[in-house]
């Protein structure tokens, strides 16, 4: 089997090496960058301590911080404009998924003239962004180190995926994280977990994809609980963003598959963020497809440490949905109906979630290719799930 690897060309973890940053700027003799953040880091003075370490080494940081969660066109164009307007040659990102997408938007706007909406799809790009080191502060979405960037534009998530997107840097600076409250760590974090389990039984999956993921699945499964209940628990933070980011790596390598794909409409109908819709999912989707690819899920329930030695690989599938049914109870993440989801308007809609879902193209990389009855099945037992 053929396969290639893509990771960002530097990636540097520790507390505290946010600040590297500048240096990293410095040592390409950036002048002028973009600091592409949001209104809670500016508050928080974290924005502030990025401009300081830059102008110590005599970097003029311009600031952009209008980014709302999931952010759309205009926003990125807005960055973009700044970015121009201030002659920057490089983009600094600090902030969840979101943020960076932003910043990989903004780094590849200004290598290619074309309307950006064309880069909507696969590999459509000419030119790499300029510099860019992405920074992130949610465990999370792996985004520092993917070649995609998610998009809206009028009602559509722009999925572009890319080489081009891909940040130079990415910090891995795990104590940014710990601000995060418990319903965003808890749904950020299953998310992750999501992207290595999905990376893992891809049908795109090869033998890097493979170890970053069973890595990310060892770490986030045994921290998840203790960051949700002891937000300050340093090396339970440093796990899941160290889990965050290999995920990260392994999705790209290989993708996504039904989780995504079937996550994608409950966020763009009923509002449920990205990563409620992907923890919900992951245990009614796992059971419906774990007789196509039992060892690779057997796999799975060994690296999350909780299988007692001598079981069956039958024992090991039972135990890992049970598994993933807890984690979801334990960290209180809502069913649709707890959401606040009305049951007309959800079962009212199922026929076009399941389009929308088959839209993705990534629920044919699932290990069983769901009919579209599977699907609607699924979505119906998903509104009530406990
Ligand atoms: N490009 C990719 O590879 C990729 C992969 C998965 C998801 N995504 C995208 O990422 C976005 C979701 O990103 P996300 O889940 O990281 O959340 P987010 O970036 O949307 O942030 C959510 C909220 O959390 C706040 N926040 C972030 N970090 C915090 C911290 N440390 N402490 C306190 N508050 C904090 C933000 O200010 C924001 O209000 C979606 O748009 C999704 O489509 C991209
Ligand atoms: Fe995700």
């Amino acid at each position: 089997m053929n396969f290639e690897c893509h990771i960002p060309t530097t990636i540097i973890y520790g507390k505290g090496s946010r600040l590297e940053a500048a240096r990293q700027m410095e040592k390409m003799r950036k002048k002028r960058v973009l600091l592409v953040s949001d209104r809670f880091f500016e508050d928080t003075g974290k924005v502030d301590e990025m401009m300081k370490a830059m102008k110590e080494k005599g970097i003029t940081p311009f600031i952009y911080s209008d980014i709302a969660p999931e952010p759309d066109l205009k926003t990125a164009q807005a960055a973009f404009e700044v970015y121009c307007k201030s002659g920057c040659e490089a983009v600094v990102s600090l902030g969840g998924g979101s943020v960076i997408d932003v910043g990989k938007a903004v780094a590849v706007m200004a290598t290619n003239e074309e309307d950006f909406r064309k880069f909507n799809g696969y590999f459509l790009v000419p030119n790499r962004g300029v510099f860019h080191v992405a920074i992130p502060t949610t465990a999370g979405t792996g985004t520092e180190a993917t070649r995609v960037a998610t998009i809206r534009d009028e009602g559509v998530k722009m999925t572009c995926f890319d080489d081009a997107f891909m940040p130079d840097v990415a910090i891995v600076d795990y104590e940014l994280s710990m601000t995060m409250p418990p319903r965003l760590t808890a749904m950020v974090g299953m998310d992750a977990l999501a992207h290595a389990i999905e990376a893992f039984i891809s049908a795109k999956a090869n033998p890097v994809a493979d170890m970053y993921a069973l890595l990310a699945i060892e770490l986030i499964s045994n921290s998840i609980v203790t960051v949700y209940n002891e937000p300050d628990n340093e090396n339970a933070r440093k796990d899941m963003m160290m889990g965050s980011n290999y995920a990260g790596i392994a999705i790209s390598n290989s993708s996504v598959c039904a989780i995504h794909a079937m996550a994608y409409p409950l966020g763009v109908r009923f509002g449920m963020k990205h990563g409620a819709g992907h923890a919900i999912l992951l245990p009614l989707v796992t059971e419906y497809s774990i007789g196509s690819s039992p060892a690779r899920y057997a796999a799975i329930a060994r690296a999350m440490n909780h299988a007692p030695p001598g079981l069956s690989e039958d024992d090991l599938n039972l135990l890992l949905v049970e598994r993933l049914r807890e984690l979801n109870v334990k960290l209180d993440i809502p069913s649709p109906r707890e959401w606040g989801v009305k049951k007309e308007n959800f079962m009212g809609q199922i026929g076009d979630m399941v389009d929308d879902a088959i839209s993705t193209g990534t629920i044919d990389d699932n290990p069983r290719v769901f009919t579209t009855d599977e699907i609607a099945r699924i979505y119906e037992l998903l509104y009530d799930y406990q």
